[in-house]
């Protein structure tokens, strides 16, 4: 769809004003307060009026919308700052890394055509593993033949599931080594297509080595496929 199609200024601020008070902001705080999210992201969120509302002190609230205008507005209310704020669609969902809670209000999924809907819960519910990838998350000191050693991992860049990330390694006498990888994620339904256009059959896809079901937080996707 056109990616602004709310591109009037004034209509924009109408559907901010017509839809300040709505049963559904309070039912997404009770859910927010309910599960304990500290980082929320709110899929199109349009003016941003449940997003501003869902900003508590302590916490994460992350808005994408691909109205420029729906989004300019948002930026400019009050508690805005309280926000980021990020243009465009699920492809830049990526981007706001792993979070507690996805809300999406107001319609914004009916927004979706029968072919964008599937890839666009996927990215929904994509576990992000690189999204842990930092020093402090990743440090460990351990001892090797050589010595002591430190190491962490940091992503430098993230795009469309292609991940760069640095893996450093500091050696006993303080040479420090930096190994750059790029990683291409891919989701289980799209490697279990790729394996059938490759003219694989009976494909099975596991979660893990002692095959568990694939939940939308596995870190292994383990794949058998027969070649006819
Ligand atoms: C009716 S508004 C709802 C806004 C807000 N969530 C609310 O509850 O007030 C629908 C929103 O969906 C956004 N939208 C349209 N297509 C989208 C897409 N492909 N991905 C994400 N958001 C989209 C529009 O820009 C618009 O801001």
């Amino acid at each position: 769809m056109d990616k602004d199609s709310y591109r009037d200024e004034q209509l924009v601020e109408l559907y901010d004003s017509d839809n300040a008070a709505r049963d559904d902001h309070g039912y997404y705080r009770t859910l927010a307060d309910t599960v304990e999210a500290n980082k929320i992201l709110d899929f199109g969120c349009g003016t941003g009026l449940l997003t501003r509302a869902l900003a508590t002190p302590g916490r994460v609230v992350i808005g994408v919308d691909p109205s420029a205008t729906m989004l300019g507005y948002a930026r400019r209310q009050r508690g805005a700052e309280a926000v980021t704020w990020i243009d465009g669609d699920a492809t830049a969902v990526e981007g706001a890394g792993d979070v507690d809670l996805v809300v999406s209000s107001g319609n914004t999924m009916m927004h979706l055509s029968p072919e964008a809907y599937p890839s666009v819960l996927t990215s929904l519910a994509e576990a992000r593993a690189w999204a842990h990838w930092n020093r402090s998350e990743t440090y460990t000191e351990r001892e090797i033949p050589s010595g002591h050693l430190r190491e962490w991992l940091e992503v430098t860049e993230v795009n469309h599931g292609r991940v760069v990330f640095d893996a450093h390694n500091v050696f006993q006498d303080g040479r420090e080594a930096v190994y750059t990888s790029v990683l291409y994620f891919r989701t289980a339904e799209e490697i279990t297509t790729d394996l059938e256009r490759a003219g694989f059959v009976d494909i099975h896809v596991h979660g893990g080595w002692s095959n568990e079901s694939v939940a939308k937080d596995s870190s292994t996707l383990v794949f058998q496929a027969k070649k006819p």
